[in-house]
Protein backbone atom coordinates (compact mmCIF):
# COMPACT_ATOMS: atom_id res chain seq x y z
CA UNK A 1 0.00 0.00 0.00
CA UNK A 2 1.04 3.65 -0.19
CA UNK A 3 2.22 5.71 2.40
CA UNK A 4 -0.56 8.77 2.93
CA UNK A 5 1.23 11.85 2.86
CA UNK A 6 3.08 13.22 6.27
CA UNK A 7 5.55 14.76 6.98
CA UNK A 8 9.11 13.13 6.55
CA UNK A 9 10.39 11.16 9.16
CA UNK A 10 7.33 12.00 11.54
CA UNK A 11 5.26 10.52 9.32
CA UNK A 12 1.53 10.22 10.94
CA UNK A 13 3.02 10.73 14.28
CA UNK A 14 1.68 13.95 15.20
CA UNK A 15 -1.42 13.20 12.75
CA UNK A 16 -2.03 10.28 15.53
CA UNK A 17 -1.46 11.84 18.64
CA UNK A 18 -3.75 14.75 18.46
CA UNK A 19 -6.43 12.60 18.18
CA UNK A 20 -5.27 8.40 18.50
CA UNK A 21 -9.68 7.15 18.12
CA UNK A 22 -10.51 9.76 15.20
CA UNK A 23 -6.66 8.18 13.50
CA UNK A 24 -7.65 4.89 13.45
CA UNK A 25 -11.81 5.53 12.30
CA UNK A 26 -9.73 7.52 9.44
CA UNK A 27 -7.93 4.93 8.02
CA UNK A 28 -10.23 2.04 8.90
CA UNK A 29 -11.70 1.72 4.92
CA UNK A 30 -8.21 2.46 3.58
CA UNK A 31 -7.49 -1.54 3.09
CA UNK A 32 -6.50 -4.23 5.15
CA UNK A 33 -3.45 -3.34 5.88
CA UNK A 34 -2.55 0.45 5.69
CA UNK A 35 1.21 1.54 6.06
CA UNK A 36 2.16 4.78 8.06
CA UNK A 37 5.01 5.75 9.76
CA UNK A 38 5.37 7.27 12.89
CA UNK A 39 9.04 9.28 14.21
CA UNK A 40 11.29 6.85 12.76
CA UNK A 41 9.01 3.71 13.18
CA UNK A 42 6.89 1.88 10.73
CA UNK A 43 3.30 1.01 11.74
CA UNK A 44 1.01 -0.74 9.75
CA UNK A 45 -2.53 -0.47 10.59
CA UNK A 46 -4.47 -3.58 10.98
CA UNK A 47 -8.38 -3.23 9.48
CA UNK A 48 -9.41 -6.03 8.92
CA UNK A 49 -10.61 -10.04 11.33
CA UNK A 50 -8.12 -11.69 8.70
CA UNK A 51 -5.32 -9.95 9.04
CA UNK A 52 -5.50 -9.50 13.53
CA UNK A 53 -6.35 -13.26 13.56
CA UNK A 54 -3.10 -14.02 11.45
CA UNK A 55 -0.83 -12.04 14.07
CA UNK A 56 -2.31 -12.92 16.95
CA UNK A 57 -3.92 -16.74 15.94
CA UNK A 58 -1.83 -17.88 12.99
CA UNK A 59 1.38 -16.14 13.34
CA UNK A 60 1.37 -15.60 16.74
CA UNK A 61 5.02 -16.22 17.63
CA UNK A 62 6.11 -13.91 15.27
CA UNK A 63 4.62 -11.15 16.86
CA UNK A 64 5.93 -10.06 20.35
CA UNK A 65 4.70 -6.76 22.17
CA UNK A 66 6.33 -3.82 20.68
CA UNK A 67 8.95 -1.72 22.47
CA UNK A 68 7.01 1.19 23.28
CA UNK A 69 4.49 -1.12 25.38
CA UNK A 70 6.68 -3.39 26.31
CA UNK A 71 8.94 0.05 28.10
CA UNK A 72 6.15 1.56 29.56
CA UNK A 73 4.67 -1.27 30.81
CA UNK A 74 7.99 -3.17 32.23
CA UNK A 75 8.89 -0.31 34.01
CA UNK A 76 5.89 -1.21 36.61
CA UNK A 77 5.01 -4.83 36.21
CA UNK A 78 8.86 -5.75 35.23
CA UNK A 79 8.70 -9.00 33.11
CA UNK A 80 5.83 -10.94 33.45
CA UNK A 81 2.91 -12.12 31.98
CA UNK A 82 2.09 -9.12 30.21
CA UNK A 83 5.02 -8.34 28.78
CA UNK A 84 7.02 -11.23 28.02
CA UNK A 85 6.91 -13.36 25.04
CA UNK A 86 7.96 -16.66 23.62
CA UNK A 87 8.85 -19.82 26.18
CA UNK A 88 8.82 -17.40 29.09
CA UNK A 89 5.58 -15.91 28.75
CA UNK A 90 3.97 -19.65 27.74
CA UNK A 91 5.18 -21.33 31.19
CA UNK A 92 4.43 -18.26 33.03
CA UNK A 93 0.98 -18.40 31.42
CA UNK A 94 0.40 -22.14 32.35
CA UNK A 95 1.74 -20.93 35.94
CA UNK A 96 -1.01 -18.79 36.37
CA UNK A 97 -4.00 -19.77 33.97
CA UNK A 98 -5.36 -22.67 36.64
CA UNK A 99 -5.82 -20.13 38.84
CA UNK A 100 -8.29 -18.23 36.75
CA UNK A 101 -10.16 -21.36 36.38
CA UNK A 102 -13.68 -21.17 36.50
CA UNK A 103 -15.16 -23.19 39.41
CA UNK A 104 -12.36 -21.10 41.45
CA UNK A 105 -13.79 -17.63 39.82
CA UNK A 106 -16.99 -18.56 41.09
CA UNK A 107 -16.19 -17.51 44.73
CA UNK A 108 -15.50 -14.14 43.94
CA UNK A 109 -18.84 -13.74 42.65
CA UNK A 110 -19.74 -12.74 46.06
CA UNK A 111 -16.84 -10.52 46.39
CA UNK A 112 -18.38 -8.43 43.56
CA UNK A 113 -22.11 -8.51 45.06
CA UNK A 114 -20.19 -7.48 48.91
CA UNK A 115 -18.35 -4.36 46.77
CA UNK A 116 -21.50 -3.31 45.15
CA UNK A 117 -23.16 -3.42 48.46
CA UNK A 118 -20.62 -1.54 50.45
CA UNK A 119 -20.32 1.12 47.69
CA UNK A 120 -24.26 1.47 47.70
CA UNK A 121 -24.37 2.23 51.39
CA UNK A 122 -22.19 5.40 51.39
CA UNK A 123 -24.83 6.59 48.36
CA UNK A 124 -27.50 9.43 49.37
CA UNK A 125 -30.37 9.54 47.03
CA UNK A 126 -30.47 12.74 45.59
CA UNK A 127 -26.40 13.44 45.88
CA UNK A 128 -24.43 13.53 42.52
CA UNK A 129 -21.09 11.72 42.44
CA UNK A 130 -18.66 11.22 39.80
CA UNK A 131 -18.74 7.41 38.34
CA UNK A 132 -15.36 7.29 37.83
CA UNK A 133 -13.81 7.47 40.74
CA UNK A 134 -16.01 5.32 42.16
CA UNK A 135 -16.30 2.35 40.03
CA UNK A 136 -12.38 2.61 40.69
CA UNK A 137 -12.90 2.54 44.42
CA UNK A 138 -14.91 -0.38 44.23
CA UNK A 139 -13.44 -2.53 41.61
CA UNK A 140 -9.67 -1.95 44.14
CA UNK A 141 -12.36 -3.55 46.34
CA UNK A 142 -12.75 -6.86 44.53
CA UNK A 143 -9.21 -6.73 43.01
CA UNK A 144 -7.88 -6.75 46.49
CA UNK A 145 -10.35 -9.49 47.85
CA UNK A 146 -10.52 -11.57 44.70
CA UNK A 147 -6.57 -11.32 44.53
CA UNK A 148 -5.66 -11.15 47.94
CA UNK A 149 -7.62 -12.40 50.11
CA UNK A 150 -7.80 -9.23 51.96
CA UNK A 151 -9.66 -6.00 52.74
CA UNK A 152 -7.08 -3.45 51.82
CA UNK A 153 -10.31 -0.67 51.80
CA UNK A 154 -7.89 1.15 54.70
CA UNK A 155 -5.03 1.56 52.55
CA UNK A 156 -6.96 2.45 49.58
CA UNK A 157 -7.00 5.79 49.32
CA UNK A 158 -2.74 5.68 49.34
CA UNK A 159 -2.95 2.41 46.41
CA UNK A 160 -5.23 4.41 44.20
CA UNK A 161 -2.81 7.51 44.41
CA UNK A 162 -0.11 5.51 44.00
CA UNK A 163 -1.08 3.84 41.08
CA UNK A 164 -2.12 7.29 39.31
CA UNK A 165 1.20 8.06 39.81
CA UNK A 166 3.31 4.98 38.24
CA UNK A 167 0.23 5.17 35.02
CA UNK A 168 0.87 8.42 34.65
CA UNK A 169 4.71 7.38 34.15
CA UNK A 170 3.93 4.65 32.20
CA UNK A 171 1.80 6.64 29.81
CA UNK A 172 4.74 9.48 29.70
CA UNK A 173 6.92 7.02 28.77
CA UNK A 174 4.21 5.53 26.06
CA UNK A 175 4.23 8.54 24.40
CA UNK A 176 7.27 9.67 24.78
CA UNK A 177 10.13 8.25 22.55
CA UNK A 178 12.70 9.46 24.01
CA UNK A 179 13.20 10.34 27.77
CA UNK A 180 15.77 11.17 30.78
CA UNK A 181 17.35 7.77 31.87
CA UNK A 182 15.25 6.88 35.25
CA UNK A 183 17.42 7.42 37.77
CA UNK A 184 17.42 11.42 36.81
CA UNK A 185 15.02 12.97 39.51
CA UNK A 186 12.60 14.98 37.52
CA UNK A 187 9.50 15.41 39.41
CA UNK A 188 7.54 13.11 37.91
CA UNK A 189 10.24 10.56 38.37
CA UNK A 190 10.34 10.91 41.90
CA UNK A 191 6.43 10.49 41.60
CA UNK A 192 6.58 7.40 39.92
CA UNK A 193 9.46 5.59 42.13
CA UNK A 194 7.78 6.58 45.45
CA UNK A 195 4.33 5.54 43.50
CA UNK A 196 6.50 2.17 42.82
CA UNK A 197 7.77 2.11 46.23
CA UNK A 198 4.34 2.37 47.78
CA UNK A 199 2.84 -0.23 45.79
CA UNK A 200 5.82 -2.71 46.58
CA UNK A 201 5.28 -2.04 50.17
CA UNK A 202 1.51 -3.26 49.82
CA UNK A 203 2.02 -6.30 47.87
CA UNK A 204 5.54 -7.39 49.47
CA UNK A 205 3.28 -7.51 52.85
CA UNK A 206 0.14 -9.24 51.56
CA UNK A 207 2.83 -11.98 50.10
CA UNK A 208 4.77 -12.54 53.32
CA UNK A 209 1.51 -13.11 54.99
CA UNK A 210 -0.19 -14.73 52.77
CA UNK A 211 3.11 -17.39 52.84
CA UNK A 212 2.72 -17.59 56.82
CA UNK A 213 -0.91 -18.31 56.71
CA UNK A 214 -0.89 -21.19 53.72
CA UNK A 215 -3.36 -23.00 52.49
CA UNK A 216 -4.63 -22.36 48.95
CA UNK A 217 -7.58 -20.24 50.09
CA UNK A 218 -10.32 -18.80 47.04
CA UNK A 219 -7.76 -16.03 46.78
CA UNK A 220 -5.70 -15.70 43.20
CA UNK A 221 -2.32 -15.29 45.09
CA UNK A 222 -2.88 -18.59 47.37
CA UNK A 223 -2.91 -20.29 44.57
CA UNK A 224 -0.37 -18.62 42.75
CA UNK A 225 1.96 -19.62 45.45
CA UNK A 226 1.07 -23.01 45.09
CA UNK A 227 1.45 -22.69 41.61
CA UNK A 228 4.43 -25.08 39.93
CA UNK A 229 5.73 -24.90 35.90
CA UNK A 230 6.48 -28.23 34.76
CA UNK A 231 9.87 -28.86 36.61
CA UNK A 232 8.40 -27.76 40.02
CA UNK A 233 9.77 -24.59 40.04
CA UNK A 234 7.71 -22.15 41.78
CA UNK A 235 7.27 -18.13 41.60
CA UNK A 236 9.71 -16.55 43.79
CA UNK A 237 8.52 -13.42 45.99
CA UNK A 238 9.99 -10.45 43.40
CA UNK A 239 8.21 -12.46 40.42
CA UNK A 240 4.65 -12.77 42.40
CA UNK A 241 4.79 -9.39 43.38
CA UNK A 242 5.18 -8.46 39.66
CA UNK A 243 2.19 -10.68 38.50
CA UNK A 244 0.23 -8.96 41.77
CA UNK A 245 0.87 -5.46 40.33
CA UNK A 246 0.38 -6.93 36.92
CA UNK A 247 -3.28 -8.11 37.61
CA UNK A 248 -4.01 -5.26 40.14
CA UNK A 249 -3.11 -2.33 36.95
CA UNK A 250 -4.49 -4.90 34.05
CA UNK A 251 -8.13 -5.47 36.46
CA UNK A 252 -8.72 -2.27 38.24
CA UNK A 253 -9.32 0.67 35.69
CA UNK A 254 -10.24 -1.26 32.58
CA UNK A 255 -13.29 -2.52 34.75
CA UNK A 256 -13.97 0.28 36.31
CA UNK A 257 -14.37 2.12 33.22
CA UNK A 258 -16.52 -0.68 31.79
CA UNK A 259 -18.63 -0.30 34.81
CA UNK A 260 -18.59 3.59 34.96
CA UNK A 261 -19.72 3.67 31.47
CA UNK A 262 -22.22 0.95 31.61
CA UNK A 263 -23.76 2.94 34.24
CA UNK A 264 -23.95 6.76 32.28
CA UNK A 265 -25.27 4.56 29.09
CA UNK A 266 -28.02 3.08 30.98
CA UNK A 267 -29.05 6.54 32.83
CA UNK A 268 -29.09 7.63 29.23
CA UNK A 269 -31.45 4.70 27.80
CA UNK A 270 -34.19 4.22 29.68
CA UNK A 271 -35.75 1.76 27.48
CA UNK A 272 -33.11 -0.74 28.37
CA UNK A 273 -32.71 0.26 31.86
CA UNK A 274 -36.04 -0.52 32.07
CA UNK A 275 -35.84 -3.93 30.26
CA UNK A 276 -32.65 -4.87 32.32
CA UNK A 277 -34.91 -4.21 35.32
CA UNK A 278 -37.85 -6.43 34.49
CA UNK A 279 -34.99 -9.13 33.66
CA UNK A 280 -33.64 -8.78 37.58
CA UNK A 281 -37.20 -8.62 38.78
CA UNK A 282 -38.32 -11.47 36.91
CA UNK A 283 -35.15 -13.48 37.95
CA UNK A 284 -33.56 -12.64 41.32
CA UNK A 285 -37.01 -10.79 42.60
CA UNK A 286 -35.30 -8.55 45.21
CA UNK A 287 -33.11 -10.86 46.42
CA UNK A 288 -29.01 -10.58 46.08
CA UNK A 289 -27.34 -12.07 42.74
CA UNK A 290 -25.15 -14.79 42.32
CA UNK A 291 -23.06 -16.92 39.81
CA UNK A 292 -25.12 -18.98 39.52
CA UNK A 293 -28.08 -16.53 38.12
CA UNK A 294 -25.62 -15.16 35.40
CA UNK A 295 -27.01 -17.60 32.46
CA UNK A 296 -30.79 -16.70 33.50
CA UNK A 297 -29.44 -13.50 33.30
CA UNK A 298 -29.10 -12.87 28.86
CA UNK A 299 -30.16 -9.02 28.58
CA UNK A 300 -27.80 -8.15 31.82
CA UNK A 301 -25.12 -9.91 29.45
CA UNK A 302 -26.18 -7.82 26.39
CA UNK A 303 -25.50 -4.76 28.25
CA UNK A 304 -22.43 -5.54 29.13
CA UNK A 305 -21.62 -6.68 25.66
CA UNK A 306 -22.95 -3.53 23.91
CA UNK A 307 -20.98 -1.46 26.51
CA UNK A 308 -17.87 -3.06 25.70
CA UNK A 309 -18.51 -2.26 22.18
CA UNK A 310 -18.61 1.29 22.55
CA UNK A 311 -16.65 2.10 25.28
CA UNK A 312 -13.09 -0.71 24.98
CA UNK A 313 -11.87 -0.08 28.11
CA UNK A 314 -8.33 -1.48 25.71
CA UNK A 315 -9.06 0.57 23.18
CA UNK A 316 -5.87 -0.54 20.53
CA UNK A 317 -3.45 -3.19 20.78
CA UNK A 318 -0.10 -3.71 19.28
CA UNK A 319 2.69 -6.05 18.27
CA UNK A 320 5.93 -6.19 16.40
CA UNK A 321 6.89 -8.42 13.43
CA UNK A 322 10.36 -10.03 14.51
CA UNK A 323 10.97 -11.67 10.94
CA UNK A 324 9.87 -10.74 7.73
CA UNK A 325 6.47 -11.96 7.34
CA UNK A 326 3.20 -11.00 4.97
CA UNK A 327 -0.58 -9.82 5.37
CA UNK A 328 -2.77 -9.85 2.85
CA UNK A 329 -0.80 -9.68 -0.28
CA UNK A 330 1.60 -6.89 1.48
CA UNK A 331 5.59 -7.49 2.67
CA UNK A 332 5.58 -6.41 6.59
CA UNK A 333 9.49 -6.28 7.40
CA UNK A 334 11.11 -7.27 10.32
CA UNK A 335 10.86 -4.54 12.93
CA UNK A 336 7.01 -2.91 11.86
CA UNK A 337 4.85 -2.22 14.33
CA UNK A 338 1.47 -3.56 13.35
CA UNK A 339 -1.81 -1.80 15.08
CA UNK A 340 -4.90 -2.18 15.72
CA UNK A 341 -8.11 -0.45 17.40
CA UNK A 342 -11.02 -1.99 19.32
CA UNK A 343 -12.77 1.67 19.18
CA UNK A 344 -12.90 1.63 15.52
CA UNK A 345 -13.42 -2.15 14.80
CA UNK A 346 -16.31 -1.98 17.38
CA UNK A 347 -17.56 0.99 14.85
CA UNK A 348 -17.75 -0.95 11.85
CA UNK A 349 -21.20 -0.35 10.28
CA UNK A 350 -20.70 -3.61 7.91
CA UNK A 351 -20.88 -5.55 10.85
CA UNK A 352 -23.13 -2.97 13.62
CA UNK A 353 -25.70 -1.58 12.19
CA UNK A 354 -25.91 1.97 13.34
CA UNK A 355 -22.48 1.68 15.35
CA UNK A 356 -22.51 4.61 17.21
CA UNK A 357 -26.23 3.73 18.91
CA UNK A 358 -26.45 1.86 22.41
CA UNK A 359 -29.07 -1.25 21.27
CA UNK A 360 -28.00 -4.51 23.79
CA UNK A 361 -30.83 -6.37 21.46
CA UNK A 362 -28.15 -6.29 18.60
CA UNK A 363 -26.37 -9.32 20.77
CA UNK A 364 -29.44 -11.58 21.17
CA UNK A 365 -29.89 -14.54 18.45
CA UNK A 366 -25.68 -14.97 18.32
CA UNK A 367 -24.51 -12.25 16.96
CA UNK A 368 -21.18 -12.95 17.89
CA UNK A 369 -21.11 -16.00 16.01
CA UNK A 370 -22.21 -14.19 12.81
CA UNK A 371 -19.53 -11.55 12.86
CA UNK A 372 -15.60 -12.16 12.02
CA UNK A 373 -13.39 -13.06 14.99
CA UNK A 374 -11.99 -10.35 15.82
CA UNK A 375 -14.84 -7.59 14.88
CA UNK A 376 -15.33 -7.48 18.53
CA UNK A 377 -12.28 -8.31 20.66
CA UNK A 378 -12.89 -5.83 24.32
CA UNK A 379 -10.25 -8.77 25.67
CA UNK A 380 -7.92 -9.48 22.69
CA UNK A 381 -7.63 -13.06 22.03
CA UNK A 382 -5.50 -15.97 20.43
CA UNK A 383 -3.25 -17.50 23.06
CA UNK A 384 -3.19 -14.26 24.76
CA UNK A 385 -6.60 -13.50 25.27
CA UNK A 386 -7.28 -11.95 28.57
CA UNK A 387 -6.35 -13.93 31.07
CA UNK A 388 -9.34 -12.14 33.37
CA UNK A 389 -12.11 -11.59 30.94
CA UNK A 390 -13.90 -14.31 32.83
CA UNK A 391 -13.54 -12.67 35.58
CA UNK A 392 -14.35 -8.89 34.87
CA UNK A 393 -17.18 -10.05 32.82
CA UNK A 394 -18.57 -11.60 36.25
CA UNK A 395 -17.78 -8.78 37.99
CA UNK A 396 -19.49 -6.36 36.05
CA UNK A 397 -22.73 -8.39 35.16
CA UNK A 398 -22.73 -9.17 39.30
CA UNK A 399 -22.20 -5.35 40.57
CA UNK A 400 -24.64 -3.82 37.55
CA UNK A 401 -27.28 -6.69 38.80
CA UNK A 402 -26.74 -5.84 42.54
CA UNK A 403 -26.70 -1.86 42.27
CA UNK A 404 -29.31 -1.56 39.58
CA UNK A 405 -32.34 -3.30 41.68
CA UNK A 406 -31.70 -0.30 44.17
CA UNK A 407 -31.10 2.82 42.36
CA UNK A 408 -32.26 4.48 38.97
CA UNK A 409 -29.44 6.96 37.99
CA UNK A 410 -30.07 10.09 36.22
CA UNK A 411 -27.57 11.47 34.62
CA UNK A 412 -27.15 14.61 32.72
CA UNK A 413 -28.36 15.77 29.24
CA UNK A 414 -25.83 16.94 26.42
CA UNK A 415 -22.99 15.15 24.76
CA UNK A 416 -21.60 11.71 25.56
CA UNK A 417 -18.79 11.50 27.72
CA UNK A 418 -15.16 12.64 26.72
CA UNK A 419 -13.12 9.64 26.52
CA UNK A 420 -9.35 10.03 26.77
CA UNK A 421 -7.22 7.17 24.78
CA UNK A 422 -4.54 6.69 27.69
CA UNK A 423 -3.25 3.32 28.23
CA UNK A 424 -6.80 2.35 29.12
CA UNK A 425 -9.55 4.33 27.76
CA UNK A 426 -10.94 6.06 30.28
CA UNK A 427 -13.36 9.06 30.57
CA UNK A 428 -11.78 13.08 30.22
CA UNK A 429 -13.98 14.58 32.55
CA UNK A 430 -16.54 13.73 35.39
CA UNK A 431 -19.68 11.41 34.73
CA UNK A 432 -21.97 13.04 37.01
CA UNK A 433 -24.52 10.86 38.02
CA UNK A 434 -27.61 11.45 40.63
CA UNK A 435 -29.20 7.91 42.26
CA UNK A 436 -32.72 7.66 43.21
CA UNK A 437 -34.40 4.40 44.92
CA UNK A 438 -36.21 2.45 42.79
C1 LIG B 1 -4.64 -9.01 28.70
C2 LIG B 1 -8.63 -6.29 28.21
C3 LIG B 1 -9.79 -7.12 32.85
C4 LIG B 1 -5.53 -9.34 33.46
C5 LIG B 1 -5.66 -8.25 28.16
C6 LIG B 1 -5.77 -7.91 26.77
C7 LIG B 1 -6.88 -7.14 26.64
C8 LIG B 1 -7.48 -7.00 27.95
C9 LIG B 1 -7.39 -6.52 25.33
C10 LIG B 1 -4.81 -8.36 25.66
C11 LIG B 1 -3.64 -7.42 25.58
C12 LIG B 1 -2.67 -7.84 24.48
O1 LIG B 1 -2.64 -9.01 24.10
O2 LIG B 1 -1.92 -6.96 24.00
C13 LIG B 1 -9.27 -6.25 29.44
C14 LIG B 1 -10.53 -5.58 29.70
C15 LIG B 1 -10.86 -5.82 31.01
C16 LIG B 1 -9.79 -6.64 31.57
C17 LIG B 1 -11.32 -4.78 28.67
C18 LIG B 1 -12.06 -5.37 31.80
C19 LIG B 1 -13.20 -4.97 31.29
C20 LIG B 1 -8.78 -7.86 33.40
C21 LIG B 1 -8.77 -8.39 34.74
C22 LIG B 1 -7.55 -8.99 34.92
C23 LIG B 1 -6.81 -8.86 33.68
C24 LIG B 1 -9.92 -8.28 35.74
C25 LIG B 1 -6.99 -9.73 36.11
C26 LIG B 1 -7.59 -10.03 37.19
C27 LIG B 1 -4.92 -9.40 32.23
C28 LIG B 1 -3.61 -10.00 32.01
C29 LIG B 1 -3.36 -9.92 30.64
C30 LIG B 1 -4.52 -9.27 30.05
C31 LIG B 1 -2.68 -10.59 33.06
C32 LIG B 1 -2.13 -10.44 29.88
C33 LIG B 1 -2.37 -11.86 29.47
C34 LIG B 1 -1.25 -12.47 28.64
O3 LIG B 1 -0.59 -11.76 27.89
O4 LIG B 1 -1.08 -13.70 28.74
N1 LIG B 1 -6.71 -7.70 28.86
N2 LIG B 1 -8.85 -6.87 30.59
N3 LIG B 1 -7.59 -8.18 32.78
N4 LIG B 1 -5.43 -8.98 31.03
FE1 LIG B 1 -7.20 -8.03 30.79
Amino acid sequence: PSLPAGLPWVGQGLEYRKDPLGFFLRYADRGAVVRTRFVGTDVYLLNTSEAIEHVLVKNFRNYPKDAFQKRALEAVVGHGLFTSHGDFWMRRRRMMQPAFHKNLLAAHGSVAVKAANTWMASRREGEAFDAYPEMMALTLDVVAETLFGANLSAQARELGRAMEAVMLHAQHLFDTPITLPAWVPTPGQLRFRAGLRALHAVVDDVVERRRKQGGPGEDLLGLMLEAQAEDGEHLTDAQLRDECLTLMIAGHETTAAALALSLWLLARHPEAEAALRRELSTVLGGREPTVADLPSLPYCEQVVKESLRLYPPAWGMSRVAEQDDRMDGVHVPAGTVVAWSQWALHRDASHFQEPESFRPERWADGLERRIPRFAYCPFGGGPRLCIGAGSALMVIRLVLATVLQRFHFDAAPGPAPEVLPAITLRPKGGIPLTPRAV
